[in-house]
């Protein structure tokens, strides 16, 4: 079952709810808000997030291990997310690493995870995710990048919310036990069939310099695999990297 699940009309962020109460809640704390007043994405980035008809969520996850086996976990929280698209009939989806997931270029959803605690001890995850359903026609000038919804993905009426709600959080309540038990390894091979970038020519941007290479999926930790011009393939797993489709 779930544990305690609530609800905002307005709140800053979800994540930051959560994380002003690691110390008081249960795993498996889900919350989630109407509209967010400080919505933020990756490296401080802001996540523009309306009232209306989009998702806003955050849960809160325990890990007895500590950080050091919590490598790949966004990865595998896309999976969960694929999963609970393709659960309401969205099959369209694909996942841009390490964190974001794309229909037809545009991102349709965000993944933001932050942890605190020990490195090899307990430690919390909290988990936060953006799923654009139906988005006012102003934020698309407001995003810096291409942004879509699932109601342009169906081409139609979007799937309920509530009903998309809840199989998120069914997915995420099994997807996260699942990860806590096997890590990483148990959700690879689906995160390879949903890569988008999987054979594509990138733009690698890391603190060492720009290169191009090419997509070749994820190891068993969710780093990505890449093979340079010169035939090498190494593989990439800094968070201060940016991959861009060339
Ligand atoms: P990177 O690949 O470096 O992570 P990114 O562009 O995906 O780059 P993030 O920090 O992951 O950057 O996400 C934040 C970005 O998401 C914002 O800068 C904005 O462009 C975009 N964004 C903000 N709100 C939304 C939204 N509701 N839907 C889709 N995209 C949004
Ligand atoms: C990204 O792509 O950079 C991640 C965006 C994550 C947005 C979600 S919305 C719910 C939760 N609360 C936040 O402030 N951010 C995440």
């Amino acid at each position: 079952g779930v544990g305690m699940l609530e609800v905002h009309w307005e709140i800053d962020s979800t994540s930051s709810e959560l994380a002003r109460r690691i110390p008081v809640l249960d795993d498996l704390a889900f919350v989630i808000s109407e509209s967010q007043s400080a919505g933020r994405g990756r490296r401080g980035r802001p996540w523009l997030s309306p009232p209306g008809m989009n998702l806003y969520l955050s849960v809160l996850k325990r890990f007895d291990a500590g950080f050091a086996s919590l490598s790949g976990l966004s990865l595998a929280v896309g999976v969960m997310l694929i999963r609970a698209m393709g659960e309401v009939g969205i099959r369209t989806p694909g996942l841009k690493w390490p964190n974001d997931v794309l229909a037809g270029n545009a991102k349709l959803a965000g993944i933001l995870v932050e942890l605190s605690g020990e490195y090899s001890g307990p430690c919390a995850a909290v988990i936060g995710v953006g799923v654009n359903i139906r988005l006012p026609d102003d934020l698309h000038e407001r995003a810096g990048q291409p942004i879509t919804d699932l109601a342009s993905v169906t081409g139609g009426e979007p799937p309920g919310r509530n009903r998309f709600a809840s199989a998120l959080v069914a997915e995420l309540t099994e997807g996260l036990r699942t990860f806590e038990r096997h890590g990483f390894a148990a959700f690879a091979d689906e995160y390879v069939a949903n890569d988008l970038l999987r054979g594509e020519s990138l733009r690698i941007i890391d603190p060492r310099g720009e290169y191009i290479a090419v997509g070749e999926g994820v190891d068993e930790r969710g780093a990505l695999r890449v093979r340079r011009a010169d035939g090498e393939l190494v593989t990439v797993d800094s968070a201060e990297v940016s991959v861009r489709r060339s």
